[in-house]
């Protein structure tokens, strides 16, 4: 088997050779989501947890599905109840529920880095579901399933990414991922949202939208995250959709086929505009949630498969 890696807590960490066998399986995973039965027992008698530091409605709801799809025990941590608020440390949460003997933690964090720390203290797998700015792998993996199935291959693609790359880990994974299978990747924002030194990641930079969608054959926009901002970033968000917001005159530089995508939740009016995000000849981000759900479902089943070879092989030296 070409997957080896023992956690997924970022792209960076994974080769080619890994991210083609998980879409591999995540499009066997792809069909039987759209049977009438779904459930398989590949995770059977396991205990999947998920941990949100974060708020979600895609990841944490696919996780959960994907989990229950393959026959696990899925338990979601309500954090906000934990007794994080009693000032319980993320660590010692993590210890405690290590002694339970799960499985599989899925993990959502706003500071980058906390899963990572995270992984070093439990015995099991853990998946990084969102860590601050850094990575948000398994999303960067629904995207490449999209692309791939939408344009029949994931190499020699010139893909924009657009918008707010500053505090973006969803533009951080997919440039990792993107760059990996030997796309040609743009990135298009305001300087100000435009974090410096892009260029030693193999990607083009571009300030303005028209000049960089020209004939590319996928336009990634991504949500303009108020949240993780202290002022100052934008003038206004009216100017702000003049300049950088998708609409069909921006679209119309990039080539005719060229997709459209978004990593949701959608600011609709500000980094897209609400028809297009709903045409369903050009739109496919209905498609990406639909890959979510498939992907976490390989992405679980592999983790568990690498560490029951490594079980069995520690068994034969023994
Ligand atoms: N794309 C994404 O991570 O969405 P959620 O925040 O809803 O999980």
């Amino acid at each position: 088997m070409t997957f080896r890696a023992k956690h997924l807590l970022g792209i960076e960490h994974l080769g080619p050779d890994e991210i083609t066998t998980l879409l591999d399986l995540a499009d066997q995973y792809v069909d039987l989501n759209r049977r009438d039965v779904k459930h398989t027992n590949t995770l059977a008698g396991l205990t999947q947890i998920n941990m949100f530091f974060e708020n979600s409605t895609r990841t944490q709801a696919s996780f959960e599905i994907a989990g229950k799809r393959l026959g696990a025990d899925v338990m979601n941590m309500a954090m906000q109840a934990s007794s994080l608020k009693k000032g319980e440390t993320l660590i010692d949460t993590a210890l405690t529920l290590n002694a339970m003997h799960p499985d599989l933690l899925v993990v959502r964090h706003p500071h980058s880095g906390a899963v990572d720390l995270l992984a070093q203290k439990v015995n099991c797998a853990v998946l990084n579901a969102g860590d601050g700015r850094h990575e948000h792998p398994t999303q960067a993996l629904l995207d490449a399933l999209t692309i791939r199935r939408a344009k029949g291959r994931l190499h020699r693609l010139s893909i924009a990414i657009c918008g707010d790359i500053a505090h973006s880990r969803v533009a951080r994974s997919n440039i990792m991922l993107l760059g990996k299978m030997e796309n040609r990747v743009r990135l298009i924002g305001p300087p100000t949202l435009m974090p410096s030194g892009m260029q030693e990641f193999g990607v083009e930079v571009f300030e303005d939208m028209r000049e960089g969608l020209q004939d590319v054959d996928v336009v990634m926009m991504l949500r303009l995250q108020k949240e993780r901002m202290d002022g100052g970033f934008i003038p206004s968000e009216r100017e702000y959709y003049h300049r950088y917001g998708l609409d069909p005159e921006k679209l119309s530089y990039a080539k005719d086929d060229a997709i459209i995508m978004h990593p949701g939740p959608m600011n609709r009016g500000v980094e897209i505009d609400g028809v297009l995000a709903d045409d369903i000849n050009r739109s496919v981000i209905q498609e990406q949630v639909e890959m979510g759900v498939a992907v976490r479902m390989a992405a679980m089943e592999l983790l568990v498969r690498t560490r029951r070879e490594a079980a069995a092989e520690q068994g034969v030296m023994a």
